[in-house]
């Protein structure tokens, strides 16, 4: 505290004493209070929701963590490391920054961490040429600025191409239960689409997919056009919840340049159960489920931030799991109410060997009628009526009670199983260009002689 001075003239330090701070440039230095569950308390720091502290443990470089409430008396913080070692008494300091994000062509072919940190061993800039960087944080595009989606975007994949045709600047889902094929359809998807550049964010899952997906599924050529973000099960809550965010910003700022993204992140579900741990750890209640509140919202603010801007694209393709199969649970469901479509996988086709187990029936692209033309949807239509007409019927047919001739669309469905079944099924490795497909289908349904 400064006294006042008993002699001479009054000093005016109302204006020179902040600026003398400043230029002193004071390092404040806050104490860890405590430590609880996966969250950190910084007590005499102040800080901002989104700011980075950096707390003295874990090597020199210390331990980021990020500021996700702020109460009177301190900083309730996400370490963006594992808590171990971590113990109160520690020095932290403000960094007076929120996290930065790598952005532009040179992160093509990279494989980044889920704060923006290369993985592969190499840096990301070149001397003499900073690579550029944003804030993590960026907002949705303004709802009248957005480009309508009139233009299909081919994914390589026979039956999501010509029945649940996706536009560019849709967000859709993937739905299934466990090993139903999520993570191998959106590998097809990966190596099969024509959009420019994808960004690919591996979230929750397991090491070993990890690998596997960059070396033998989307190989050198489709690594090339990539950036893939990836946030193993293992690490921090906070940087598995963050790695969308970063591959959502890095998507983003390729729109920005006017190019066509597609963004596929496996698995939006495990971003939501990042979310439940960080809004359980600060103390929010357990909602549906155990999910607090926070979650569904910082889902919508996830999922909104793709689609069209004023030029560019980025489509999102996201996968959820479907615990136990409920379709009902809370975050599939609150997905499918943002989302613009959804692909069903069923494990009945899963384990009859049908892959990919796309349920053509239970899946829906809600831009699809915007996306194509009258005669293309009137070959979706016609395929569609028949595999109806074969699910009504089914249990008559499984007993052997159905009469041959009583349907004619369950009769096209019975003589043409082996057709219909080629054109839904279709090799990991063999994705199909969008002319291709509805050639295909165009045969199909003339063989189906179904009007
Ligand atoms: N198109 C396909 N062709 C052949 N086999 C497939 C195909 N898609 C999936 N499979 C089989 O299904 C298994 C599980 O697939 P995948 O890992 O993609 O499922 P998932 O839904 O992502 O599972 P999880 O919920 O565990 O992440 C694979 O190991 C593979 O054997
Ligand atoms: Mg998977």
């Amino acid at each position: 505290m400064m006294s006042a001075p008993s002699i001479g003239r009054p000093v005016r330090h109302g204006a020179r004493f902040p600026r003398a701070v400043a230029a002193a440039a004071p390092e404040l230095v806050g104490t860890v209070s405590q430590v609880l569950g996966l969250s950190v308390e910084v007590a005499g720091l102040p800080g901002a929701v989104g700011d980075l502290v950096r707390i003295d443990a874990g090597g020199p470089a210390g331990t980021l963590a990020e500021v996700v409430a702020a109460t009177p008396t301190a900083l309730r913080c996400m370490p963006l490391a594992p808590v171990e070692g971590l113990r109160v008494g520690l020095h932290a300091r403000a960094t007076g920054n929120a996290l930065t994000v790598p952005t532009g062509p040179r992160l093509l072919g990279r494989v980044l961490d889920g704060l923006g940190r290369p993985m592969d061993g190499r840096p990301l800039a070149q001397p003499g040429s900073p690579i550029p960087r944003v804030p993590v944080a960026g907002s949705a595009p303004d709802a009248l600025d957005r480009m309508r989606v009139d233009t299909p975007l081919s994914l390589g994949v026979r039956a999501m191409d010509t029945l649940i045709t996706v536009g560019r600047g849709q967000r859709m889902g993937l739905f299934a239960g466990s090993g139903v094929g999520k993570s191998s359809l959106l590998s097809m998807i990966a190596r099969g689409t024509d959009a420019q550049v994808s960004v690919i964010a591996l979230i929750g899952e397991r090491g070993r997919e990890v690998r596997e997906f960059i070396e033998d599924d989307l190989g050198p050529d489709g690594l090339a056009r990539s950036v893939v973000v990836v946030a193993t099960s293992d690490q921090p809550a906070m940087v598995r919840l963050r790695a969308a965010f970063v591959a959502t910003r890095i998507a983003e700022e390729f729109r920005a340049g006017g190019g066509d993204v597609v963004l596929m992140m496996d698995s939006l579900t495990r971003v939501a159960m990042a979310q439940r741990e960080i809004g359980l750890s600060v103390g929010e209640p357990p909602a549906t489920r155990g999910y607090p509140p926070s979650t569904f919202s910082v889902l919508a603010q996830l999922l909104e931030r793709a689609g069209t801007a004023a030029r560019g694209s980025v489509t999102g393709i996201y996968t959820v799991l479907v615990e136990g199969d409920d379709h009902n649970e809370p975050v599939a469901d609150a997905a499918r109410s943002i989302l613009d479509g959804h692909v069903v996988l069923t494990r009945e086709l899963a384990t009859a060997g049908h892959f990919p187990a796309i349920d053509v029936l239970g899946s829906v692209s809600r831009v699809a009628s915007r996306v194509t033309n009258p005669a293309q949807q009137s070959l979706a239509l016609r395929l569609r009526r028949v595999l109806a007409a074969r699910r009504r019927a089914q249990d008559l047919l499984d007993v052997g009670a159905y009469a041959a001739g009583s349907d004619p669309l369950v009769d096209a469905a019975v003589t043409h199983a082996g057709a219909i079944d080629a054109f839904l099924r279709q090799d990991l490795d063999a994705p199909d260009g969008t002319a291709v497909a509805w050639e295909g289908l165009e045969r199909l349904v003339a063989q189906l002689e179904v009007s």
